[in-house]
């Protein structure tokens, strides 16, 4: 009991099994790469370790183990992670040996153990068994699927003691009738961890070192094993594509509800995406369809309607962000107001008030505020002044097919309709263009560029072309009769 008093004083690491192919999900990509939610699915019991307070998390690789690598450190900031290589996949225990050099040096009493495949665990569910493994050798969460299946069959004594974990595979028939089973998660005392793992034998129907009889060898030697039990879909892992999109809807709404507790309203959430990362203010709106992706933020009071993406951007306070709009990376300021149908690409800026309508497309752009865009338009590498109006149809030429040119048009300039702007120009303040130009030269502050063909009307032309179509020959002769005329 002394060593297991010790164990709690001297803090908690963690081991992230992560190493396996995931063969079930049928894909070219590792299992713990698979996106969930806008993290990679090892990304997410990851963050409950470090929830749970284990520092540092060592996480054991083997399929496209540099990948992994990258994309876990890059998804889990705010965790203290090392990673361990597993070159060949010899089984649960040979995965924890292969961390063995990390968890020493890690002068943790305790350690965490959990695989890379269970997203839906949480950081208090750790937590509490990270307590009840403050006295004992191995404290391990279980618990009662409705179809034991696969699952290793928790074993325990006459006085209801845990004595061993039975893997399906080798077990009898009777074995098999056991509800109780093994989720793969567990709290062991390092002392006892590092000592145990030496006396793993692949003795058994997969021929692997099964970290599951280290709870048979703890049992044996007379040590603690604690049984601490756990919901199934916490703990359930993820082994094909249906398990993931099962993850993938209980995280969301798990991610939903929180924001719904901190005072952001949805019309359907469980019709609304939103990743992980993604902060929102309160009062905001979310209509169905919406997809909030990646490093998104929101201000209070936004607006998203129905069926709109927001990709890496940030909305200000009070932003309305109207139907099927696509964002990505983009900043729209205070109170300004996107499509229905806008689509505003990386670079572009909407200023405090500006708005853009329907059909408008705006990349590398900066609209000032309460400058308008109303209608079907492209503003590409533009710096577009406050308060300026560009008529429906105009379109900045930003690209000669070789190089990409910026437009300016300074604060309070009109564009007319369906003018073409031919970069690099610059349209200087309070500055007009009339509709249907092509505008190639400068147009100084306050100036009316005019680039287009002068109207004529022609009097009369309609009568006479009429009289003319009635005054035509009567028609020749048929199709038929014309071919036969020219063979003869
Ligand atoms: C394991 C348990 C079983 C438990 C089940 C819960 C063992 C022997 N069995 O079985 O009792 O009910 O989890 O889901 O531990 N991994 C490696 N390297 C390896 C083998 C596995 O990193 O050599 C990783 C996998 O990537 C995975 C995790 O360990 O994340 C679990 O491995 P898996 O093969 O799925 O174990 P199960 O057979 O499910
Ligand atoms: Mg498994």
């Amino acid at each position: 009991m002394k060593t297991i008093e010790k164990n709690r004083k001297k803090g908690l690491a963690a081991v992230v099994l992560a190493a396996g192919k995931g063969t079930r999900m049928r894909s070219s990509v590792a299992k713990i790469l698979h996106p969930l939610c806008g993290l990679p699915l090892g990304a997410w019991p990851i963050e409950a370790a470090r929830a749970a307070g284990a520092k540092p998390i060592v996480v054991v690789v083997g399929h496209q183990a540099e990948e992994a690598g990258l994309a876990l450190s890059k998804a889990a900031p705010d965790a203290r992670l090392s990673f361990a290589v597993q070159e060949e996949q010899l089984g649960t225990g040979h995965a924890v040996m292969c961390a063995r050099r990390e968890i020493e040096a890690s002068k943790a009493g305790r350690v965490l153990i959990l695989c890379g495949d269970v997203p839906c665990l949480t950081g208090s569910t750790l937590s509490r068994l990270a307590r009840a493994g403050e006295k004992a050798d191995i404290a391990l969460l279980t618990f009662e699927p409705a179809e034991p299946g696969r699952y290793g069959r928790i074993v325990r004594d006459e006085r209801g003691r845990v004595t061993g974990i039975v893997e399906a595979a080798d077990a009898t028939a009777a074995q098999k009738k056991i509800r109780e089973v093994n989720a793969g998660i567990y709290c062991m005392g390092t002392g006892f961890l590092l000592r145990a793992l030496d006396g793993l034998t692949d003795d058994n129907a997969q021929g692997e070192l099964y970290l599951t009889d280290l709870v048979e060898l703890a049992s044996k030697e007379g040590g603690k094993v604690t049984a601490v039990s756990a919901e199934e879909e916490e703990v359930q892992g993820v082994n094909d594509r249906v398990d993931l999109a099962r993850a993938a809807k209980m995280l969301r709404a798990r991610i939903n509800d929180k924001l719904m507790r901190g005072g952001v309203s949805f019309e359907d959430p469980s019709a609304t995406y939103v990743d992980a990362g993604v902060k929102i203010g309160a009062d905001s709106m979310i209509a169905a369809g919406a997809h909030l992706i990646g490093e998104t933020r929101l201000g209070t009071g936004v607006e998203i309607g129905p069926c709109a993406v927001v990709q890496n951007s940030h909305l200000q306070a009070g932003a309305v962000i109207k139907a099927h709009s696509v964002l990505d990376s983009a900043t729209v300021e205070a109170g300004a107001s996107v499509g229905p149908f806008a689509r505003l690409r990386p670079g572009t800026v909407i200023g405090r008030k500006a708005s853009v309508g329907n059909f408008v497309e705006v990349k590398n752009a900066r609209l000032g505020e309460g400058a308008k865009s109303g209608h079907l338009t492209y503003l590409g590498d533009a710096d577009i002044g406050p308060k300026a109006n560009i008529g429906a149809g105009t379109i900045t030429c930003n690209y000669d097919g070789k190089d990409k040119f910026r437009t300016k048009i300074g604060r309070g300039c009109f564009i007319g309709s369906n003018s073409a702007l031919v970069a690099p120009v610059s349209i200087g303040k309070n500055g007009y263009v009339a509709a249907g130009s092509t505008i190639t030269q400068d147009i100084p502050e306050g100036a009316l560029g005019v680039a287009r063909g002068r109207q004529r009307n022609i009097e009369g032309w309609t009568s006479r072309t009429k009289a003319k179509k009635i005054s035509r020959p009567t028609p020749g002769p048929s199709r038929p009769a014309r071919r036969k005329r020219r063979r003869s």
